[in-house]
């Protein structure tokens, strides 16, 4: 039986290409603004900062919600289409308040499953996140995950973070006024990781710094995974890093998509792979971007070497995928997009038909 083949285990995925055979798709029931805190001004889009500050812990626009699930409901049906098995997590309370000994919060969504857990080979890994507000956002997915134990995945878990004061820098703001180079607002107190922060190439793993992902949390991951896998931690010109998957993504071997305002040089890894720059995003400037960029038009799913999802009417990228060789998916993810993600940060990626390789 072929190593990593769907008969023999449940949870299988060493690169961001290899045929999909099984995947997440996140949910937006009861989508929720976080309430306010330190950790949010480094990300969020600076036009959002007195919407999340008034609306804090209230629902997100309903229409909005409703135009999101039913994207990601098509998102779901085009992938069973393209024969790949769909799995949604179980919806959570989002505004009812938990609290540890020191801090309390309401949550956000369950929508993002890239964020919250991480495929490494057959092992799946909740990710010990930084932001109080997803605290308990792996909760959604225990079902499944119970169910992969059950049929043989390893299963695991960061070290589940205090999210003390500590572990946030709370001179950020001042320092950032007073200073124009860059600065995380996560400290090294504890370490902590979303699962969005790194790209798998097979025995080589991509992976940034960012305002939710500290070097004591990849540092964790390195020797939790052990020498089989080579975790390289390249810098981008990114003010506000959050998550690697609109900055870089590998869509097959030897092909890489860039961000041209933040990759200014290509990183050394990949200087024999052909090399694509993402076009300018083309959503209208009305169109609200609540906690992300507009470049998650290059937040882009594989789902083979040649098979690629891309939103409908983004005809630029439609053109650069196809220019680059493969072939596009169409899907509407607009509304989804608002929320702070598209097709690569919408899914995890449980199962691909593949094995553990090298591909520099
Ligand atoms: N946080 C990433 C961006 O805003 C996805 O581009």
């Amino acid at each position: 039986m072929q190593e990593g083949s769907a008969q023999s285990v449940p949870v299988c995925s060493y690169t961001e290409w290899d045929p999909l055979e099984e995947v997440v798709v996140g949910i937006i029931d009861d989508a929720s603004f976080p309430p306010w805190h330190i950790a949010l001004p480094p990300v969020l889009p600076t036009d959002q900062l007195d919407t999340f500050r008034a609306r804090a812990g209230r629902p997100f626009p309903r229409e909005l919600v409703a135009a999101a699930a039913a994207e990601l409901d098509e998102f779901a049906r085009i992938l069973a289409g393209e024969g790949v098995r769909v799995r949604r997590p179980e919806p959570i309370p989002q505004r009812v308040t938990y609290a540890t000994h020191t801090w309390s919060s309401t949550g956000m969504y369950a929508a993002m499953p890239r964020d919250t857990l991480l495929v490494i080979g057959s092992e799946i890994i909740e990710c010990p996140m930084a932001w109080r507000s997803r605290y308990y956002e792996c909760l959604a997915y225990r079902p499944l995950l119970k169910e992969y134990f059950r049929a043989g995945a390893r299963w695991s878990a960061g070290p589940k973070p205090e999210l003390l004061d500590a572990q946030y820098d709370r001179n950020w703001a001042e320092a950032t006024a007073a200073d124009t180079s860059p600065r995380l607002v996560i400290t090294e107190f504890e370490p902590t990781f979303d699962g969005a922060d790194f790209l798998r190439c097979g025995r080589d793993i991509i992976a940034q710094r960012s305002n939710v992902t500290n070097a004591f949390g990849i540092e964790w991951l390195r020797r939790h995974l052990g020498d089989e896998f080579r975790i390289h931690v390249l810098e981008f010109d990114d003010p506000h890093p959050m998550h690697i998957d609109a900055t870089l993504m590998p869509l097959a071997p030897g092909k890489l998509l860039i961000n041209p305002t933040r990759v200014r040089e290509t990183p050394r890894l990949f200087k024999d792979w052909d090399i694509a720059v993402a076009p300018e995003p083309v959503v209208p400037e009305a169109h609200p971007f609540y906690l992300s960029s507009r470049w998650l038009n290059m937040n882009l799913l594989m789902l083979d070497e040649n098979r690629v999802v891309v939103e409908r009417r983004d005809e630029p990228m439609i053109r650069t995928v196809t220019d680059f060789g493969l072939t596009p998916i169409l899907c509407d993810f607009r509304h989804f997009n608002s929320f702070g993600g598209s097709f690569h940060c919408a899914t995890l990626d449980v199962r691909r038909r593949g094995r553990l390789d090298s591909y520099f």
